[in-house]
């Protein structure tokens, strides 16, 4: 089996300003200093990426987008492209996170062309997939999930996978203080990461597939130690530097 490296990404979503971000990128870089064996990104808000990247210059932490846009460049208002966010250091672009696709209408087919343009300008897209509350109480989690996923394998090839991360995050668990239990995310990640062995077993066995929904310090063990989940997508919780150094803490044990 694929010795996979735990990832812990921060999706900071659209809260803080310059003077709050401040002290939590200081805390977040003294709190990891020492050879982490753990990778550790953060999600900023686009306004704030030039400030983290000058933070974070000589860490090990990663940068990351929320979003980005699947045009390369033009006459597209308000949007930012792959190549703007690598220009300002981003090594991982989000898309598809579930708010993305709820209130702002991104289909299947919108993520798996932001996946293709992100991997195009050299970011590693982090695929979320996830079901809403009454799609899981019909039984039809397994299939949105292979849906969302199919969209993005037709468009792009499984080898792209190669250099992906991908993060289920159940809607219904976002945000709500309602995790998903251990066995649920276990469930759905073995799921994943067998649907992707189907066209490429060496490829699944190595993927990172995070968790992301109401991870809290008090929560992140017990949902890391499960034997396919490879760390987690932070949501509320990344905002405050203590509860977010002790899930980093806790993914070293993934
Ligand atoms: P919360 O951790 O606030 O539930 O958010 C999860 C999430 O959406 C991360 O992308």
């Amino acid at each position: 089996m694929a010795q996979r490296r735990p990832l812990v990404v921060a999706n900071w979503k659209m809260n803080g300003s310059l003077t709050s971000i401040r002290p939590l990128l200081e805390g977040v870089c003294n709190g990891l200093q020492e050879g982490c064996d753990i990778e550790v990104a953060i999600c900023p808000p686009y306004v704030y990426l030039a400030e983290a990247a000058e933070k974070l210059k000589n860490t090990d932490i990663k940068l990351g987008s929320q979003n980005s846009s699947h045009l390369e460049s033009g006459a597209f208002t308000g949007e930012i492209s792959a190549d703007m966010l690598k220009d300002f250091s981003c090594v991982f672009a989000i898309v598809g996170h579930s708010e993305r696709r709820a209130l702002y209408g991104e289909t299947d087919n919108l993520v798996a062309e932001k996946f293709m343009r992100a991997q195009d300008a050299a970011l590693v897209p982090i695929l979320c997939v996830g079901e809403q509350l009454h799609e899981r109480e019909s039984g039809d989690t397994e299939a949105v999930i292979e849906r969302q996923l199919n969209a993005v394998i037709e468009l792009v090839g499984i080898a792209a996978f190669k250099n992906a991360v991908i993060a289920y995050e159940p809607i219904w668990a976002i945000g709500t203080g309602k995790t998903a239990t251990p066995e649920q995310a276990q469930e759905v990640h073995a799921f994943v990461r067998l649907l992707l062995a189907r066209h490429d077993d060496a490829m699944a066995d190595g993927i990172r597939i995070l968790y992301g929904g109401s991870v809290k310090a008090a929560n992140a063990t017990e949902i890391f130690n499960m034997a396919d989940v490879d760390g987690g997508l932070i949501g509320g919780a990344s905002l405050d530097i203590d509860e977010f150094l002790n899930i980093c803490h806790a993914a070293r044990g993934c």
